[in-house]
């Protein structure tokens, strides 16, 4: 669970960085330039396309491991649980965004469903009509950032993912041992926070600034 949540982690930063062209003035060129660029990585020794498809297959298999420990771990922790008469004050303890993991987890599923549906499938148009057919991933981008309502269904699931890694990153290096002395494990925590807040920020800022139209 660990790995495969450092491996979404670092694909969620590699992601957030590559959004930043969007915010080039230079009308899309480089933000569309970086998409074409995704499906030709690899050309000519390897086939158009078959770089992304690989790290389509490892981002799934990460995903899909990721989910089966954490259903394991969960009901692992259930039978534990179940047999002892006081564990409120187990409730008590946790943090919010860990006894929320799973309900995160699952938002995030969601979100990421519709996210694909959005720009890879093209089957969700938002902010441009059903006739309209081959618009550059930058006017997609902006046609659906246009809309307040698409603005605030990414901010809910970026707070899902912003709780989700506060609590699974420092959970991720605690699991590797990392958690060592009461430093270790202060240093771990403000790591986690720190990455959960550049992400939920990182995200949104091209979102709000397409929405208020400092991105034209
Ligand atoms: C405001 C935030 C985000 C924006 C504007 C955004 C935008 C995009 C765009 C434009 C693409 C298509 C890239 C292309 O095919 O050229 C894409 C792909 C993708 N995004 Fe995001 N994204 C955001 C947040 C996220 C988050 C939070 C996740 C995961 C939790 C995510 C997961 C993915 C995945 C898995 C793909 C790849 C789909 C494929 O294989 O084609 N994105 N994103």
């Amino acid at each position: 669970m660990a790995i495969t949540g450092l491996i979404l982690v670092a694909f969620l930063l590699a992601h957030m960085f590559g959004n930043f062209k969007m915010l080039l003035p230079d009308d899309g060129l480089e933000f569309n330039d970086y998409s074409h660029w995704l499906r030709t990585l690899g050309y000519p020794a390897l086939p158009h396309g078959l770089f992304l498809w690989i790290f389509r297959i490892v981002l799934l298999a990460a995903v899909i491991l990721h989910l089966v420990s954490a259903f394991r771990l969960r009901s692992r922790n259930s039978a534990n649980v179940g047999g002892q008469r006081y564990n409120t004050v187990r409730r008590m303890e946790s943090s919010y965004a860990a006894r929320t993991m799973i309900w995160g987890g699952i938002i995030i599923v969601l979100f990421v469903i519709m996210h694909i549906l959005q720009y890879t499938a093209q089957v969700l148009r938002f902010g441009y009509d059903e006739g309209v057919t081959n618009l550059a991933p930058y006017d997609r981008v902006l046609a659906g950032f246009g809309e307040w309502w698409v603005v605030l269904a990414y901010a809910v699931a970026m707070v899902a993912v912003c709780l989700h890694i506060s609590h699974g990153f420092y959970s991720a290096f605690a699991t590797l041992g990392a958690n060592t002395s009461k430093g270790a494990r202060r240093l771990l925590r403000g790591l986690a926070q720190f990455i959960a807040v550049l992400l939920f920020v990182g995200f949104m800022i091209p979102p709000v600034l397409i929405l208020i139209g400092v991105i034209p």
